[in-house]
């Protein structure tokens, strides 16, 4: 009875496992960048994200959302959209004018920048959890828990007053908190149903190899690109045979315009010493077939001898076939 009970749940577990493992983002979070120059200039920034995909954006001038994906409404009318915008146009107009009021009581002193950020992440095991975070001059300020102002240690006293003041706007309080614990799920849960497609797409890398500015006398910097992949999350590494290089440097997992990433990291080695070396990459989209690299190899000489010999094969063709056309049309005069 036991052999089968741990049967079953051997079952039953990796079972569990696949449906965890759906790629893609798993949060929703909202920016604000707020930046007074004077008491009578400000500008909002705003923007909307799914993980690290930007899928709102804001037009601080007519005060209304631009939505860069077909599916950046979600599952949610458009009624209820225009409720939200209007809500976070208010919003940004009375923030504005508070800041600027109360700017000389919180001894603020112009320039100064605010960030804002709040949404909603998704759990394994479908639970929800909610965040809001400010932060003043680029430090953490305060942060919501519980729908308790929180002021953060780098605030000090500022964001102790801060908090004081805003408990006493419950109305606003309230209003957060059914945006955060109440809209934010329902739309996370509806936008990365919407936007499954394309969130959840596997694109290939292409990878190839360069050799980059010389680190020293004698030292070769070998340089392994990986680009076009989606997701983000992948592992690139330089290898001696089955041996993962250490010393390997990796860069910036960098955007492109299309949503893809491009990646590379690179190798510093004695010039003496690059045969052996590869370059391995292992990405979702590739199953278990990591793409492998070899410095040095062959391929890329042999593709740049057929892209010059192919073109200049199908002329010599062309060419001769044209003679012996005009040859044998001669032959038949
Ligand atoms: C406030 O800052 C803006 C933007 O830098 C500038 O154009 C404007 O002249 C400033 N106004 C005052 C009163 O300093
Ligand atoms: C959108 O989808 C979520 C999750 O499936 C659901 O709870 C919600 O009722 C749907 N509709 C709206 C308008 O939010």
């Amino acid at each position: 009875m036991l052999l089968l009970l741990l049967l079953l749940l051997a079952v039953i577990i990796p079972g569990g496992d696949s449906e965890d493992a759906v790629q893609g983002p798993t949060s929703y979070h909202v920016i604000q960048i707020s930046t007074y120059a004077n008491s009578t200039w400000a500008q909002n920034q705003g923007s909307g994200w799914l993980g690290d995909l930007q899928i709102h954006g804001w037009d601080s001038d007519s005060g209304t959302a631009i939505f860069l994906k077909p599916w950046s409404k979600g599952n949610f009318s458009n009624e209820e959209v225009t409720e939200v915008v209007d809500l976070l146009r208010v919003y940004l107009i009375g923030f504005t004018r508070e800041v600027q009021d109360k700017a000389k009581e919180f001894q603020l002193e112009y320039p100064f920048v605010i960030q804002g950020t709040a949404g909603c992440e998704l759990h394994p095991g479908k639970a929800i959890s909610s965040f809001l975070r400010g932060a003043l001059g680029g430090l953490d300020f305060v942060s919501l828990k519980n729908n308790l102002c929180v002021p953060a240690p780098e605030g000090g006293s500022k964001a102790q007053q801060f908090c004081a003041l805003i408990i006493q706007y419950q109305g606003i309080l309230d209003i957060i908190e059914t945006l955060l614990s109440e809209t934010c799920p329902r739309y996370l849960l509806g936008v990365l149903d919407a936007g499954k497609a394309e969130l959840q797409r596997q694109v290939k890398p292409e990878a190839w190899l360069s050799s980059g500015p010389t680190p020293g006398p004698g030292r070769l910097l070998l340089v392994c690109h990986v680009s076009g992949f989606y997701p983000k999350p992948v592992w690139v590494m330089w290898m001696r045979g089955e041996q993962e290089q250490p010393s390997t440097q990796r860069g910036d997992i960098l955007p492109h315009a299309d949503g893809t990433w491009y990646f590379r990291v690179t190798l510093d080695v004695v010039a003496g010493e690059v045969s052996g070396l590869s370059c391995r990459v292992k990405h979702s989209s590739l199953g278990d077939q990591d793409i492998i690299l070899y410095w040095g190899h062959p391929t890329s000489i042999t593709l740049i001898v057929l892209a010059i010999i192919v073109p200049f094969l199908i002329l010599l063709i062309c060419l001769a076939l044209w003679y012996w056309r005009r040859w044998s049309y001669q032959s038949v005069l």
